[in-house]
């Protein structure tokens, strides 16, 4: 039965929640989904009130432009509960951000901050059972929008729909991360989609990084499209790079992702007295630092992966090995971020919320 939640919002509860299906001690990423969902409409101009509804399928027409042009976007957020319940996110109004900056650039319609953040937060009311606590753990959640709106005529659909749906998630990766620099394909151009959060720029990832699989790696390190010279993203998330004692990264630009973990990454470590370079890093940077020793670590940062070290890379049919240092800044800045998502030390930052 529908009832009202709030003045603008409706829920609709499951009958039988699915949650001691769910073996909370095996929990693999992204793979079991709660028991609601928040949906909302966009249609005639204007965005319908949120609902809340049972995780359930949705039905399209065959004409929808999702499915032929691919106007479809997402974000990657997680939901914490430290040891007396209470639930936290991290830096959720960045995340609502990037979905408008995301929406801008495939003509999509923007979503009001406070369907997002109010829904979100509506939604994580009713699962709150299903933020997991073990150590690594959290509910992932996976807010999305795509074009409902029907026809072949390649253009911009008129209608819309915004979901938020969750899964209870362990580590992202399990095991160790080798990783291909890239020579052939690249995941994003100047002028093009890189920088947001569209499906097609997973979608695009697919096919080389199995090709890297089929080699033994299990991700890509993606280089500019342009001369393939320049290190970029490492498969789906940020690279960072600690030559000697300075942590590097990439900057943003039109062709890399603003990730909401790379900027809490750079903060901390600056915080922690870690020398940070945010500019150009060249394959052959890489290369020569591995060679001569002043090559120290290699990890991706994202939502999902956190802090993902790389035990080594492959380029041009050679594989160099990152050193195993006891120390590394890598577990740091991974204890650091995590012990502020999940209430465990005090946020200077007031990125809790
Ligand atoms: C995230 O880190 O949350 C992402 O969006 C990457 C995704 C491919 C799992």
């Amino acid at each position: 039965m529908a009832s009202n939640y709030t003045e603008n919002f409706t829920v609709e509860k499951c009958k039988t929640s699915k949650i001691n299906d769910v073996d909370f001690d095996d929990l693999k990423f992204g793979s079991v989904f709660s028991d609601h969902m928040l949906v909302c409409d966009y249609k005639n101009g204007t965005w319908e009130a949120p609902k809340i509804t049972p995780y359930q399928p949705i039905t399209l027409e065959p004409s929808s432009k999702i499915f032929h042009y691919g106007q479809s976007i997402f974000e990657g957020m997680k939901a914490y509960k430290d040891d007396n319940g209470s639930v936290f996110l991290f830096r959720p109004t960045d995340n609502c951000k990037r979905l408008n900056i995301s929406a801008k650039r495939l003509a999509m319609p923007e979503l009001p901050e406070a369907y997002f953040i109010d829904g979100l937060k509506a939604l994580l009311e009713l699962e709150k059972d299903w933020i997991p606590t073990a150590e690594g753990s959290a509910l992932y959640i996976r807010p999305f929008m795509f074009a409902t709106g029907q026809g072949f005529h390649a253009s911009p659909a008129d209608s819309y729909k915004f979901i938020i749906a969750c899964a209870p998630s362990g580590a992202y990766f399990s095991g160790q991360v080798k990783v291909l620099i890239e020579e052939q394909y690249s995941r994003s151009a100047n002028g093009g989609v890189g920088f947001a959060k569209a499906g097609g720029n997973y979608a695009g990832q697919f096919y080389p990084t199995q090709l890297a699989k089929d080699k033994g790696y299990q991700q890509v390190i993606w280089t500019d499209d342009n001369t393939h010279d320049y290190i970029e993203e490492a498969g789906a998330m940020n690279i960072f790079v600690r030559i000697n004692d300075t942590l590097l990264t990439v900057p943003t630009s039109d062709r890399i992702l603003d990730g909401i973990t790379r900027k809490s990454i750079l903060s901390i470590a600056e915080a922690e007295g870690i020398k940070t370079e945010v500019r150009k890093i060249k394959v052959s940077e890489l290369i020569e630092a591995s060679e001569n020793g002043s090559l120290k670590e290699l990890f991706g940062a994202g939502t999902a992966a956190v802090v993902s070290p790389i035990s080594g890379f492959g380029f041009k049919g050679q594989d160099y090995e990152l050193p195993k240092l006891e120390n590394t800044y890598g577990a740091l800045l991974k204890k650091r971020i995590t012990d502020i998502q999940t209430n465990k030390v005090d946020d200077p930052y007031g990125w809790r919320v």
